[in-house]
């Protein structure tokens, strides 16, 4: 296995054949190895600086049924809500005093939400704060409201490809939606010039390590600035109640992976990691993560962006939020950085 890591981290690409044999033959060893070399790695574009971005989940309505979720449209216990323009702005502002330079305006698929009223949004933002970037996580749209939302002073956009394979992406998700879709999706944004992430969840329902392997070879075609991943977790109204979470292990040894084969990509310690372990965050950024999310949503409607159950910070401030954070970052050596972080994976330099 050792001589897949060093390969993986000399040549940046392994066959599906290995990236299966990698997952499927791991051991506390191999993961040990693979943590070390990411975090060299991960210290030599990124040092000890972790960046924070300040998320804004602005509404919880959703025409998707995606079976995993817990805001899926089917959802009828999901107390549904969304933030007006005033409201964002003022999630902004908190945010900007607490050092965010990144605000991500997340949320369902909401028809509520028409290209005129997010631009009015993301004009908004850009005009009263030249000096952050603007990260939309809005789910499938056309080439034209993408473009549009970029001419507005939006600069990335994640959007997880969730699984690449189509069948599985079919047992995850109901028609119409598709794998083939949701990639050209990604493929329109990286085309506009947005700086992309995209990302899967890890142990969702029915995957095998094919199709982590086929997720791996689809990060290295697509080569995104940004990575999200996280743990499946259960949600209590949705037909995948019954299916077991997502393990911190494979998490972590999947964050290990992507920070050898994407050495400059933006990697969140995401908030599921978090929430299936008290130190998952801390984990994940020892596993080769650089970047932690804190929520900036108003605590009113915290509790009620439930994808899945558990999620940690339901309660809290954005202030305390973001302090909690930087003392783990602190505890385990990191500090937290107020810079914008824009990637260094530019695709010229690679
Ligand atoms: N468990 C973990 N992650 C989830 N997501 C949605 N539902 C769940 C769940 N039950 C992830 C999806 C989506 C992102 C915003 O949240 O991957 O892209």
């Amino acid at each position: 296995m050792k001589h897949l890591i060093d390969k993986l981290e000399q040549t940046h690409s392994l066959t599906k054949e290995e990236w299966t044999a990698l997952i499927e033959g791991r051991t506390p060893e191999t993961a040990a190895y693979l943590f070390t070399r990411a975090r060299a790695v991960r210290h030599k574009y990124y040092h000890h600086d972790v960046y924070i971005r300040g998320l804004i989940e602005f509404t919880n309505y959703c025409k998707n049924d995606c079976y995993y979720c817990g805001i899926r449209r089917s959802n009828q216990n999901a107390r549904r809500y969304r933030l007006s323009k005033e409201q964002i702005l003022q999630c902004c502002d908190i945010g900007y005093e607490l050092g965010f330079r990144t605000f991500v305006l997340q949320g369902g698929e909401d028809g509520y939400y028409t290209d005129e009223r997010m631009v009015d949004i993301i004009s908004e933002i850009h005009g009263r704060f030249p000096d952050c970037a603007i990260t939309l996580s809005i789910g499938e749209r056309s080439y034209e409201s993408y473009r549009r939302f970029y001419e507005a002073g939006a600069d990335r956009y994640l959007l997880r490809h969730e699984t690449y394979d189509p069948q599985h992406y079919k047992i995850l998700h109901p028609e119409p939606l598709s794998a083939e879709h949701r990639r050209q999706c990604l493929w329109d944004l990286k085309e506009i010039g947005y700086q992309v992430g995209t990302g899967f969840m890890v142990g969702s329902p029915y995957q095998t390590a094919e199709n982590l392997a086929d997720d791996l070879l689809f990060l290295e075609e697509l080569n995104p600035q940004m990575v999200g991943i996280g743990p499946f977790i259960p949600h209590h109204d949705t037909p995948f109640k019954e299916h077991p979470a997502g393990t911190m292990e494979l998490t972590l040894f999947l964050l290990g992976l992507i920070r050898l084969l994407l050495p400059k990509v933006l990697l969140p310690s995401t908030t599921a990691l978090g929430t299936i372990a008290p130190d998952g965050r801390q984990q994940g950024i020892l596993a080769g993560a650089n970047v932690v999310m804190p929520n900036l949503s108003p605590t009113d409607v915290r509790k009620d962006y439930l994808l899945y159950d558990n999620k940690i910070c339901t309660g809290e401030e954005a202030a305390e939020c973001k302090s909690s954070l930087e003392q783990q970052m602190n505890a385990i050596g990191y500090q937290v950085t107020v810079a914008r972080g824009d990637s260094l994976n530019t695709n010229m330099e690679l």
